[in-house]
């Protein structure tokens, strides 16, 4: 089993030296938590794809501490340099033409991009300040699970395969970063997340693109992965509740009844957990995984999910749903 070890300055320490003896630990950012290695170190990244269960052809992001190191491994370009200035540190990430550096190749998949963020959790800066190189970390979780945001859901999903998480509580923001191709003309979205096309859009006074996931020509490999998924159906805009599946709820339940008579409301409270009662999507994001993995019991035939507000973070909750609704 992993040890779950509260961040301080010695954990942090711990943390960063075992990473830079090439090792994997699981570490907080402001998004989701993150598997992390020394992205230079070719055998650490290695144990990153094993422990996951990635397909190799699915590149990660390297994590940086300060603006100035997109340019040590990105070739930069107007829009660049706006999106850093304005957006980082955030959960914003950025694919650029990679180039020539110490990163190791398992890191970009053998594409000729590379995806870069720089994270807004004083633990993950401290840890890549200690390490000295840039953090290669995936979500932390089993490849196509939903995302881990406690310390205890990185423990269930990962288990044995990390012996060390360095806990700094649930996630603030509660999905993955926003990624954005911005190494061709036209910058496209490639994964919608708490920095909305609206605010890039305004932010770059420009036109910017979405690659859908469920296109025919997704632009990222990830993309074109069964990903979010628990094991049992995912049910989306549910109007009621079908016999044996748990609600995962958003809002008010006045209205939503049980087919066959009742109300949800008096479900059992285990069968049934609400994104935010108050309607607050922010709330709602930070909540999405940590519900969907507490829902995934066996005892239940599916989770029925009520429909949530396509605005805003809305929009990238809505898009991990659809994803987790694949079958
Ligand atoms: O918030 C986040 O981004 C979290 C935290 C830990 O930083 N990380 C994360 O990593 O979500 P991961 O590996 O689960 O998702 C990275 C996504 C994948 O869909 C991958 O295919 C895409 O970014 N990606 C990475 N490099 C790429 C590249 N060069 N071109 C296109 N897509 C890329
Ligand atoms: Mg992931």
């Amino acid at each position: 089993m992993s040890s779950i070890i509260l961040a301080d300055q010695d954990s942090i320490q711990k943390a960063a030296d075992k990473i830079k003896k090439g090792e994997i630990v699981v570490l907080p950012t402001e998004t989701v938590y993150g598997l992390g290695a020394d992205a230079t170190n070719t055998k650490a990244v290695q144990k990153i794809f094993d422990a996951k269960q990635r397909p190799a052809i699915n590149p990660l992001i390297i994590h940086v501490v300060d603006k100035s190191d997109v340019d040590l491994y990105a070739e930069q370009n107007e829009i660049s340099k706006k999106l850093v200035e304005i957006f980082w540190p955030g959960p914003l990430t950025l694919i650029l033409k990679s180039k020539a550096s110490h990163i190791s190749p398992l890191v970009t998949a053998g594409l000729e991009t590379i995806a870069i963020r720089m994270p807004e959790h004083p633990v993950m800066s401290q840890v890549i300040e200690k390490v000295g190189s840039p953090i290669a970390a995936p979500s932390a979780n089993k490849s196509g699970e939903p995302s881990a945001t406690t310390p205890k859901d990185a423990a269930a999903s990962l288990g044995d395969s990390v012996d060390m998480i360095l806990a700094a509580g649930k996630c603030d923001v509660g999905l993955e970063s926003t990624v954005i191709d911005i190494s061709d003309d036209i910058p496209t979205i490639l994964r919608p997340g708490a920095i909305s096309q609206k605010q890039i859009q305004e932010a770059l006074n420009i036109q910017i693109e979405v690659n859908e996931s469920s296109s025919n020509k997704p632009k990222s490999p990830g993309q074109l992965l069964k990903h979010y998924a628990p094991s049992i159906p995912v049910r989306l805009n549910a109007v009621d509740v079908k016999e044996g599946e748990a609600l995962l709820a958003f809002g008010s339940l006045k209205f939503m009844g049980i087919e066959g008579g009742g109300f949800a409301k008096d479900l059992p409270d285990h069968q049934i957990m609400n994104l935010s009662e108050a309607t607050d999507l922010d709330e709602a994001a930070r909540n999405l995984f940590t519900m969907l993995r507490a829902l995934d019991k066996p005892e239940f035939k599916a989770i029925a999910v009520m429909n949530i507000p396509d605005e805003n973070i809305g929009i990238a909750i809505n898009e991990r749903l659809k994803r987790a609704a694949q079958q």
